[in-house]
């Protein structure tokens, strides 16, 4: 009978340890003043921490709570960070306290963090953290927050907005592998990046995408840096190491200045990703043709399964002659889209539009005929695969 009792008791203090450990609650409304703990319905959720007054200080609340937890590991689903107070996120913020997703500003409004340390994220939530976004306006080291960035394994999202930002720097999301500093982990999560994640403003600051910008993703499926200054894309920006399967969506969409141009793109910037990938350009004018040296690799790369979409007139000259005269081979790669011209105000569907509104592949061959192709296709795609 006794040790029926003490084995029942056992079981029942299980249960309870495993229900406390499994279900989370809530911390007392004292220990994170001016902040909300919302816990959903949900079984087996994590509590959320949702701190969008003015004036909290968020670092203050998280070390409250690590004052209190005992040296335990305080678990929460996401945390909402929309306060205005200046503060930096330094060495080992969050301590013991954990989420999966931090939102630092929001889609609807940013913040004004000024920092965040490389080691930002040391303690449980390295592993723990799937959702990482920062939207701030006075944001200024752009190396270190990669590097916090980097230190993250688990990452399957994250979105960077801060008006100093610049670039997208070589490797800015591979993580690094425990030890040492310099080896690269072979597989991450990632699948979307997003650089303009504000619904209503957005920072324009991306001016350079660096070589090898976002190499070693195998899982990544978005990249969105529309809206952006972006005027330089370095050589394999995109370059992934092992082929992959999965379609990869960049889009550059609607760039802020004049500057992106034809010339923005260094010869080999769309080399070697490795993987079917559709580029988005439309809303660009003064990416006004599509120079062979850059673009015939695109289009022959990857099965040619690469898709390219337009959507500004283009100058359909002699630059462009080398896609008019194989469109057997070009036009399936085009993603057609739709343009309404005002004066008949009917909608027309293009592929590549001349200035005159007709689309490339409907010109006369006469607008080609003191055309010659400057640079013939070659496949330098082993050459390539022995500079990696
Ligand atoms: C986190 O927990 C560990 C182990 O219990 C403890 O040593 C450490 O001081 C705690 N950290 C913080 C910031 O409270
Ligand atoms: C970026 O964020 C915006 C706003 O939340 C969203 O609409 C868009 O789908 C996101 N893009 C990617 C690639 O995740
Ligand atoms: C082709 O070159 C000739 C002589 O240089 C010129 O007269 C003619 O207009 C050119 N045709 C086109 C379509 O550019």
């Amino acid at each position: 009978m006794k040790d029926f009792v003490m084995r029942l008791t056992i079981f029942i203090t299980l249960i309870v340890l495993e229900s406390i450990h499994c279900h989370p609650t809530c911390p007392d409304d004292s220990l994170i003043s001016g902040c909300v703990c919302r816990q959903t319905r949900e079984v087996g959720s994590l509590p959320d921490l949702l701190c969008k007054e003015k004036g909290v200080y968020v670092d203050q609340v998280i070390q409250n709570l690590n004052k209190h937890s005992n040296g335990e590991i305080l678990k929460f689903g996401k945390l909402y960070w929309e306060s205005d107070v200046k503060v930096p996120i330094t060495d080992n913020f969050f301590g013991n306290v954990t989420f999966r997703k931090v939102m630092i500003g929001t889609p609807l409004k940013f913040t004004y963090v000024t920092y965040l340390s490389p080691k930002a994220f040391v303690g449980p939530i390295m592993k723990e953290l799937e959702w990482f976004a920062i939207r701030s306006y006075e944001m200024r080291n752009q190396d270190h927050l990669y590097k916090a960035i980097r230190s993250l394994p688990n990452l399957k999202y994250v979105a960077i907005e801060g008006r100093y930002l610049v670039s997208v720097p070589t490797r800015a999301f591979q993580p690094l592998c425990k030890g040492s500093d310099s080896k690269y982990c072979p597989n991450t999560h990632l699948r979307r990046i997003n650089f303009t994640e504000g619904l209503h403003e957005t920072f324009i600051f991306l001016t350079r995408i660096e070589e090898n910008a976002f190499q070693g993703l195998p899982n990544l499926k978005e990249v969105s840096m529309k809206q952006h200054d972006v005027h330089f894309i370095a050589d394999y920006a995109f370059a992934c190491d092992k082929p992959i399967s999965k379609k990869l969506k960049i889009d550059l969409s609607l760039q802020w200045s004049r500057e992106f141009n034809t010339d923005s793109f260094s010869p080999k910037a769309l080399m070697g990703t490795n993987r079917p990938t559709e580029l988005i350009l439309f809303g660009n004018p003064h990416i006004s043709h599509l120079p062979e040296v850059v673009f015939g690799p695109f289009f022959e790369e990857n099965d040619r399964q690469n898709t390219l979409k337009l959507g500004q007139k283009m100058s359909c000259s002699c630059e462009m002659y080398w896609l008019y005269s194989q469109p057997e081979r070009y036009k399936p790669q085009f993603i057609e889209w739709k343009f309404t011209a005002k004066k008949d105000n009917k909608e027309q569907h293009y592929l590549v539009m001349c200035q005159d509104d007709t689309d490339l592949w409907d010109l006369e061959p006469s607008t080609f005929n003191n055309c010659t192709s400057e640079y013939p296709i070659n496949d330098d795609k082993d050459e390539f695969r022995d500079e990696l």
